[in-house]
């Protein structure tokens, strides 16, 4: 039987109990405050989204990250419309996803435009719930700003639309490879080669070439290359969906940093026409070259012989009509001195005429040059020249018996001549220095004036057949010439020309 004492204790113990779980109870109520403070607290000033509640259509409730992220400061949030921050073409849909998701109809954030204090425009993400706040209902809102997101992804959206313009623009083969195969191609493949794009997307290119062994030096050369460096390029012959050989300059870049997945790209661009338009103006170019080394080799043989036969013909019979009058003269008697006299009126003049044809011949084909070699006839006519014009010109020839080979010695004269003339026509110069100089491997003749200084522009001038000349005949010979002028200093001709070594090819 329990006693009066009895039942207090068990009061009392009951009471302890409850008085523990009472305790207990205050204890984990005040956990619970002190973390949904801190709760609070964090999404208050800490968090990265924007959190705010609306009640009536007015802000309510803000987060710290929303007034740094549209720019108004909390009392001008608080009170504000709603809807005044968001960009006035979404207004309407914003309300609606509100709307549906508040309703349950709608799971999904929705984004929109807002607009900040500045009209900045900012894309957001948002989702809404529904909440007492105040004893009353409430909108709980939180957003995650996308803006980056969005411009990333337009100004993706923008190069991809710029790299198909680009290659669909483009007239040249551009195909995509990935460890040999083909991952994309643009239309250019079909201009260049008559393949569709579609028909190359997962083969190799093995039908871009003429054979199993060009595909594989193509690619051997390609990856080799682009081990050590991004691009590459080199011309090389490909084949026509058609059967038709063509020339491609092909050049190629790998996609990243290695060779990984062996990514590159190719493009081919169909450069036969280009070639063959090439090889055909350097065919006659050389033509052309050929030509003119004929034509004035010709001309220097009708001189030749123009020069010998009035040596020759002219120039003999000038001293026989000499000679015949010389004897004549010898005949008349000593009384008719004044026939005498006319006698050597006649011997005069035959001395001026064969003079005159001496000079002319001279001029067609100084028969010193056959003769005497380049070396005297150079000087010759540096004395030439000084007497024409007054201009002393000084030559020094090394060595000075220089054996040439006679179309050499031919051309070298002819360009002397030619700067010599020049000097005479446009330099206004009142020295001029030449050197002549031969060695095992070539043979150098530099002439230097010192007159006004020929420019770049008069170098070029398209209607002067002087320089050209000079030009093209060392090119025949396969040297090289430079002529430069300094205004007011004067001008240089450097002529040099390889001398084929004897026992070897030329
Ligand atoms: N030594 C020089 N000093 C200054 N100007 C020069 C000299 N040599 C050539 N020129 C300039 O270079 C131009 C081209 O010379 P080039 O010999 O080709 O033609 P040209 O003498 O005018 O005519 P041609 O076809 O009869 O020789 C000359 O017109 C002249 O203006
Ligand atoms: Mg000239």
């Amino acid at each position: 039987m329990k006693t009066p004492q009895d039942a207090t204790a068990t009061q009392i113990l009951a009471e302890l109990s409850e008085i523990r779980r009472t305790v207990t109870e205050i204890k984990r109520l005040e956990e619970d405050r002190i973390l949904e403070e801190g709760l609070f607290q964090t999404l208050e000033y800490g968090s990265q989204m924007g959190i705010f509640v609306v009640q009536d259509g007015k802000f309510r409730f803000v987060n710290k990250h929303i007034e740094n992220h549209w720019g108004y400061t909390l009392e001008e949030f608080i009170d504000r419309d709603a809807l005044s921050i968001v960009h006035p073409e979404d207004r309407e849909r914003v309300r609606e996803s509100a709307v549906r998701m508040l309703k349950g109809q709608r799971s999904s954030p929705f984004a929109f435009r807002g607009l900040a204090k500045n009209g900045a425009i900012r894309w957001v993400t948002e989702t809404v719930a529904s909440v007492p706040y105040r004893g009353r209902r409430a909108v709980l809102a939180n957003y995650m700003d996308i803006t980056e997101q969005i411009e990333s992804q337009k100004k993706l959206a923008e190069l991809e639309a710029l790299e198909a313009s680009i290659l669909e623009a483009m007239p040249n083969a551009v195909v995509g490879l990935q460890n040999r195969r083909v991952i994309f191609a643009n239309d250019g493949v079909e201009t260049v080669f008559g393949w569709s794009a579609r028909d190359l997307i997962g083969k190799n290119t093995r039908i871009f070439y003429r054979s199993d062994k060009d595909y594989e030096d193509v690619a051997k050369l390609l990856y080799t290359i682009m081990e050590k460096q991004r691009t590459v390029s080199f011309e090389y012959p490909c084949r026509h969906k058609d059967g038709r050989d063509m020339e491609c300059a092909v050049s190629a870049a790998r996609i990243g940093q290695d060779l990984k997945d062996k990514s590159i790209v190719v493009i081919f661009e169909d450069i036969t026409e280009r070639k063959q338009a090439k090889n055909e103006l350097e065919q006659s170019r050389e033509q052309l070259r050929k030509l003119t080394a004929h034509l004035q080799s010709v001309r220097e043989k009708e001189r030749t012989l123009i020069a010998r036969e009035l040596h020759d013909e002219l120039g003999q019979l000038l001293t026989a009509l000499n000679t015949e009058i010389v004897l004549l003269s010898k005949k008349i008697p000593p009384e008719h001195s004044a026939l005498i006299e006319r006698t050597k009126g006649m011997t005069n003049l035959i001395d001026m005429t064969m003079q005159t044809l001496k000079r002319i011949y001279m001029s067609l084909r100084p028969g010193m040059l056959d003769h005497l070699g380049l070396t005297v006839s150079v000087g010759w006519q540096a004395d030439e020249f000084e007497k024409r014009t007054g201009i002393p010109c000084r030559i020094k020839v090394d060595p000075e018996d220089m054996a040439l080979d006679p179309d050499l010695a031919t051309a070298l004269f002819r360009i002397f001549q030619e700067t010599l003339t020049n000097i005479a026509r446009h330099a206004g110069a009142t020295r001029v220095n030449a050197r002549l100089k031969a060695t095992d491997k070539k043979v150098l003749l530099v002439v230097k004036d010192n007159g006004r200084g020929i420019t770049s522009e008069q170098y070029q001038k398209p209607h002067s057949f002087g320089l050209l000349g000079i030009r093209e005949r060392v090119a025949y010979w396969g040297g090289e010439v430079k002529i430069t002028g300094e205004k007011g200093k004067g001008t240089a001709v450097h002529v040099s020309i390889p001398l084929k070594q004897k026992g070897t090819l030329p």
